[in-house]
């Protein structure tokens, strides 16, 4: 794979001076959804797929952009100092917006860069694209330009305040979290109302983490998103009238059963309702996989697609359609919605000896319902964002 990037960038940008590769990985969030902009817990994992890049530095202010997933754009030119996003910049806009952030946070960027990528993260599916691109460059500007005191943590930050500012989506810190920071068979147990975090081995002795792309992306995802964000907003202000607490990740199940009242409208309720519930289900999942409770954690699992379809209301047919499709057949632990929601994938714990009939079962039936083919990966946890050469 390096091999042919290597000739690729060669063929694009020319062959010559010191050039650099890197790879930063996707993500699939296990547990702990929609609850990372709502200061509570998150379980996601790297995966083994993800953006590889491979840079070299210019002598002078240009910006050279080449992405083999988009080839028909050919070769998209920037400049570092006419940093803003636009239609036609397409998949540049997030690297662009990883400069623009290093300047903002008084990283100055000396010179430009040409920069071929490839993703394999199949597009739209929900598993962090983006927030791997923009880990990616994270870590390609510290390398190249030797700003050495910058840790993974302030990558991933510099990449969701890029995706925040400069592209538009208010998403919360897990996605970037996971691809700079992610480690081999272990999921990350974070806390992100402080960044404090542990790794949890993903034991799964006998079973494997299949993930279900249902292959549709409904429309107005980043704006239905940026509703929910909201929508928990107003709920954690009314609740600050009545108890003193900064998220809605500081309440338990019963204080906030106690407290519920204060929220006037009752859509925003149901929102703080998930947010709440949902982190305090992760901190349980967390301690079941701990204690090897598998059949908990999955359980648990599918509490979650359950108040994601109807409190957080950010599932869609298609996904519902896998994960009952997918809870019917035996040897399947759990399975839920993975993601921001509104199409993408589902997440699924299934005995090695069910793999092959739940690929099978879920598949076809899926077909007949919705009328195309999901797609299915069996996958690995890997590392986090890192240089290869
Ligand atoms: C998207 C966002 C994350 C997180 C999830 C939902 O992936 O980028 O920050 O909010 O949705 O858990």
């Amino acid at each position: 794979m390096l091999d042919m990037l290597r000739e690729k960038f060669d063929e694009v940008f020319g062959p010559g001076g010191e050039i650099r590769a890197y790879f930063a990985p996707g993500r699939v969030n296990l547990i702990g959804e929609h609850t990372d902009y709502n200061g509570g817990h998150v379980f996601p994992c790297a995966l083994t797929i993800g953006t590889y890049g491979i840079a070299r530095k210019r002598n002078d202010d240009t910006l050279r952009f080449y992405s083999l997933n988009f080839e028909a754009m050919g070769v998209v030119e920037s400049s570092l100092l006419e940093l803003v996003p636009s239609e036609a910049a397409g998949w540049t806009n997030y690297p662009k917006g990883v400069f623009w952030a290093f300047e903002k946070k008084g990283y100055k960027v000396p010179c430009g860069m040409d920069y071929l990528i490839y993703g394999n993260i199949p597009s739209g599916s929900g598993l962090s694209s983006s927030a791997s691109l923009e880990v990616l460059t994270g870590l390609i500007l510290k390398d190249l330009y030797g700003f050495d005191a910058i840790t993974q943590t302030e990558i991933a930050l510099i990449g969701q305040y890029s995706e925040n500012q400069f592209n538009g989506c208010n998403c919360g810190i897990m996605d970037q979290f996971a691809s700079a920071m992610g480690k081999k068979d272990c999921a990350i147990f974070l806390d992100t109302s402080t960044l404090q975090y542990e790794y949890a081995p993903v034991v799964l002795p006998d079973a494997k983490l299949v993930i279900t792309n249902s292959k549709v992306k409904h429309s107005l995802v980043d704006s239905a998103y940026n509703d929910r964000r909201r929508e928990c907003e107003t709920a954690l202000k009314e609740l600050q009238a009545v108890t003193d607490i900064q998220t809605l990740g500081d309440l338990t199940e019963e204080e906030f059963e106690r407290h519920k009242g204060a929220i006037s409208d009752e859509i925003c309720r149901k929102r703080a309702k998930h947010a709440v519930y949902e982190n305090q289900r992760t901190i349980k999942a967390v301690a079941a996989l701990k204690e090897n409770d598998v059949e908990e954690f999955g359980r648990l699992m599918n509490v979650t697609h359950v108040s994601l379809r109807d409190d957080f209301e950010v599932s869609c047919p298609e996904t519902d359609i896998l994960a009952e499709l997918a809870w019917k057949i035996p040897g399947v632990i759990g399975s839920r919605i993975t993601g921001g929601g509104f199409g993408g994938c589902t997440v699924s714990i299934v005995k090695n000896d069910a793999v092959e009939a739940f690929i099978d079962t879920v598949g076809k039936a899926y077909k007949e319902q919705v009328g195309h083919d999901a797609e299915f990966y069996v996958v690995e946890i890997g590392d986090g964002a890192r240089r290869l050469v």
